[in-house]
C-alpha cells in the first residue's frame, strides 16, 4: 500500500444570485434584523431559483475547481458530492454532476454527513490518492436547503441558505497537504436536527405532508451546546494528531452556521479574531457547502499562501464532526 501525501491542487465554489435579506424574513415570518444578526451573525442568504437544484449548484462549483486546477474532466478518477439536499434519494448527485461534466473516467457517490460532509468527503477522497488507487479525485459539498426549509418556521428559516464548494485532490510534495484529521459521530443524539420525513422510516404519505415531516427540524439550544464542546474539542484532537500547537494555525475556517458558536470556540480556543475566515454574515449556514466555499473565498482574499497551516472544523446532524489540517501546497495565483 502506497502512502503519498495529498494536496488541494484546485478550488472552487458557486452560489445562486438571489439575495434573501433579513428585512426580507421579517416580511415572512415574525422576526427582526436585530434579532438575527444578533443571535447568529447573518445578514442574508442566497436562495436558489425554483428550478435550480444542488447537481446544478455543484456542476457551477466543479467545473471551477477543475479549471483552477488546470485539469479536464475526464483526468478525475472519483467524484464524492457531501450533501443532505441531492437532487434525488437516488440515483446520486455525484452520478447527475459526472454526466454534467462529461467526466466519463469518474466513478461517483454521495456521502451524508451532514453539516460535517466536505470534510468526510475530503477525508475519504484523499484516502483514495494516498493509497495510490485513484489520482485525482473531485469533492463537492452542495446544498439547496431552501427546498426543505419550513419557511413559517422562524426558528430555522432565518438559519440557511443555497450553495456549493469543490475541491480537487491530488498527490502533493512530502510535508505538504493532510497533516491530520479526526471525524466522528453520535447517533444517539439524531433526533436534536432532522428531517423526519421522505425516507423509509416515514415515506411520503398524505399524513407526513400534513405534518410537515419533510422539512427541517432542530432544537436550537441542544445544537448549539454540541457545537460549542465539539469545535473545540475535534480541533485539539487535529491539532494533537498533527504535533501541532494552536499558535501555529495560520487559518481556521470553521463550519459557518453561527457567529456565536464561532466565537465561543474561538475563545475556547484562544485563536485570534484575524486568523478565523467568517462568511456566515452574506450566506447565512450552507451545511456541506459552507466550508468548501469559505475556502474558496479566503484563497481569493488573499488570507492563504504556501506552507500555511490551515483548520477546517465542523459539526452538524448525525450527530457528526469532523476536523482536518492542512499544510497548504499550492501557490497563489497572480491574477
Ligand atoms: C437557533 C439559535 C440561533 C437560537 O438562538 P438562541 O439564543 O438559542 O435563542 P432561543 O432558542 O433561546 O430562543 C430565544 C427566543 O427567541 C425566539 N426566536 C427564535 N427564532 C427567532 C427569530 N428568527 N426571530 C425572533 N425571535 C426568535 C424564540 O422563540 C425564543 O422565544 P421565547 O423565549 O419566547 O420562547 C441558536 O440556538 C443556534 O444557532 N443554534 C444552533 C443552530 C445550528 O447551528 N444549526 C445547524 C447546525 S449544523
Amino acid at each position: 500500500m502506497k502512502n503519498y501525501s495529498v494536496g488541494i491542487s484546485g478550488v472552487g465554489s458557486f452560489v445562486p444570485e438571489n439575495i434573501l435579506t433579513n428585512y426580507d424574513l421579517m416580511k415572512m415570518v415574525d422576526t427582526s434584523n436585530e434579532w438575527i444578526v444578533e443571535r447568529t451573525g447573518i445578514r442574508e442568504r442566497r436562495i436558489g431559483s425554483k428550478d435550480i437544484s444542488t447537481s446544478d449548484l455543484g456542476t457551477e462549483a466543479a467545473k471551477r475547481a477543475l479549471k483552477d486546477a488546470n485539469l479536464k474532466p475526464e483526468d478525475i478518477d472519483l467524484i464524492i458530492v457531501a450533501t443532505i439536499t441531492p437532487d434525488h434519494l437516488f440515483p446520486s448527485t455525484a452520478c447527475i454532476i459526472q454526466d454534467n461534466l462529461k467526466a466519463t473516467n469518474a466513478a461517483a457517490m454521495d456521502i451524508n454527513a451532514a453539516c460535517t460532509g466536505f470534510v468526510y468527503g475530503i477525508v475519504t477522497g484523499a484516502s483514495f490518492v494516498k493509497s495510490g488507487m485513484y489520482d485525482r479525485v473531485l469533492v463537492i459539498g452542495g446544498e439547496n436547503l431552501s427546498k426543505i426549509i419550513d419557511w413559517k418556521d422562524r426558528n430555522t428559516c432565518v438559519l440557511f441558505g443555497d450553495g456549493a464548494g469543490a475541491c480537487v485532490l491530488e498527490r502533493c510534495d512530502e510535508g505538504y497537504g493532510i497533516l491530520s484529521y479526526e471525524l466522528g459521530s453520535d447517533g444517539e443524539n439524531r433526533q436534536v436536527l432532522i428531517q423526519p420525513g421522505g425516507g423509509s422510516k416515514i415515506p411520503a404519505s398524505m399524513e407526513s405532508i400534513e405534518d410537515n415531516l419533510h422539512t427541517l427540524k432542530m432544537d436550537g439550544r441542544e445544537v448549539f451546546k454540541f457545537a460549542v464542546r465539539t469545535m473545540e474539542r475535534t480541533s485539539k484532537v487535529a491539532l494533537e494528531r498533527a504535533n501541532l500547537q494552536v499558535e501555529d494555525i495560520d487559518l481556521l475556517i470553521p463550519h459557518q452556521a453561527n457567529i456565536r458558536i464561532i466565537d465561543a470556540a474561538r475563545k475556547k480556543l484562544d485563536l485570534p479574531m484575524d486568523r478565523i475566515y467568517v462568511n456566515l454574515d452574506r450566506y447565512g449556514n450552507m451545511s456541506s457547502a459552507s466550508i468548501p466555499v469559505a475556502l474558496d473565498e479566503a484563497i481569493r482574499d488573499k488570507k492563504i499562501k504556501k506552507g500555511d497551516n490551515i483548520l477546517f472544523a465542523g459539526f452538524g446532524a448525525g450527530l457528526t464532526w469532523g476536523s482536518l489540517i492542512l499544510k497548504w501546497n499550492k501557490e497563489e495565483d497572480n491574477v
